[in-house]
């Protein structure tokens, strides 16, 4: 997956392979969003919306662009019939978040007709799905009470411990995580209860969270969870495995020269701070379990919840990224590639070849 550098200009949407980008602007309650479909070669775009104080529009762009063509990779690996999209509304949610504008935000996504499905990302929350559910039906990650599937964060740390597993196989011959040390930074919802499974299943764990309030949380339910002051800290632990779980970027050039860890394997999207990275962890002996290839236990939920299915059924899903994450692994070993690299393969070949059998006629269908 190339990356997507800034975006200034009506070329550069082009250039980037998205099949359609949407401005919505609401003057009265103050929307400005941007809906990003990058691909419905599988089905309808899924894919959160951000709500984010973007420093100027051509940030929010750039944002949504990447995040819209990360979920068509996301959903493809994870055997969903999705598509990738995602949106952003421009503004400080504590701040500009209102009823009226999350219900305008939802009428621009049901002029999109189904095309892009919502659900939450970083500033919104289920209840907010609800708000905007009161405009489309096109929405998912609502909460329990009406009628969704509710926070998507215990699928995803869920999946995240099945990659990890899978990582634990690829490098050591067994899945097991007893007695191995693990280094998670960022405890929010994610980190949290992918601490539960690590101490679950016999492994040490230290954390670190900018927020004390979420370290005390871990605390209360792990009191012999270990802390440290920062990353930093946490790394010079030379932990077996490190878990972001926090934001995006956590894998740069100096933190990935000084990391000790065999294993990189956590909850935070975007991980590299840049598309090298990959190959410098490769290059250092260091196994990367791409994000969207482990994270995608919340998307699992979301198209769950879409469908109608059984909670079991998200369950068993989110169980394969293990299978996969092994899959992709085989195919980096086989094809000489960073891990990374094999993540994208799969998934391409996926959206190509599933992708097609929308030419083969149905009489009454549309496509
Ligand atoms: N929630 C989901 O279902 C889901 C699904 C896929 C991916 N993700 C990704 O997983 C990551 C975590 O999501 P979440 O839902 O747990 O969010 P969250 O906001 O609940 O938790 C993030 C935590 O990281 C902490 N943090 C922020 N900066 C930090 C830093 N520099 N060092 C240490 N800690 C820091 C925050 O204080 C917070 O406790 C995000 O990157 C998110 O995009 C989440």
């Amino acid at each position: 997956m190339d990356s997507v550098t800034e975006f200034t200009s009506v070329d550069a949407i082009f250039s980037a392979g998205h099949q359609q980008v949407v401005f919505c602007a609401d003057e009265a309650s103050g929307l400005k969003a941007i809906i990003a479909i990058h691909s419905t070669a599988l089905g309808p775009a899924l894919g959160g919306t951000r709500f984010y104080p973007y420093p100027d529009q051509a940030a929010a762009l750039t944002d949504v662009l990447r995040l819209s063509k990360a979920m068509s990779y996301k959903n493809a690996l994870a055997g969903l019939d999705l598509g990738g999209g995602k949106a952003v509304i421009i503004g400080d949610p504590a701040r500009d978040k209102t009823e009226p504008l999350l219900r305008a935000y939802g009428r621009f996504v049901e002029s999109l007709a189904g095309r892009y499905i919502t659900a939450c990302d970083v500033g919104t929350y289920t209840p907010d799905m609800d708000v905007i559910a009161r405009e489309t039906n096109h929405v998912s990650a609502r909460s329990v009470e009406y009628g969704g599937a509710g926070d998507s964060a215990g699928l995803t740390a869920f999946g995240v411990f099945q990659g990890m597993r899978a990582c634990a196989q690829h490098a050591w011959g067994t899945p097991s995580l007893t007695g191995r040390r693990v280094a998670v930074a960022g405890v929010g919802k994610v980190g949290l209860q992918l601490v539960d499974h690590l101490i679950e299943n016999g492994a040490s764990v230290v954390i670190t969270d900018v927020d004390p309030a979420a370290v005390d949380r871990v605390r209360t339910t792990h009191p012999l969870v270990d802390v440290a002051d920062d990353t930093a800290a946490l790394l010079a632990q030379d932990p077996d495995i490190f878990a972001p779980c926090a934001l995006g970027g956590a894998l740069d050039d100096q933190t990935v020269d000084t990391l000790r860890a065999a294993i990189v394997c956590g909850g935070a999207n975007n991980q590299l701070a840049h598309p090298d990275i990959g190959k410098a962890l490769a290059d250092r002996g260091i196994l990367y379990a791409p994000d969207y290839l482990v994270n995608s236990g919340g998307v699992i939920q979301c198209e769950n919840e879409v469908g109608g299915y059984p909670a079991e059924r998200a369950r068993l899903m989110t169980e394969r990224i293990f299978d996969t994450t092994l899959r992709v692994f085989a195919l980096a070993d086989a094809d000489g590639v960073p891990p990374v690299a094999a993540a994208d393969r799969l998934a391409e070949r996926r959206m190509a070849s599933v992708g097609r059998l929308s030419t083969i006629h149905l009489p009454g269908a549309h496509a």
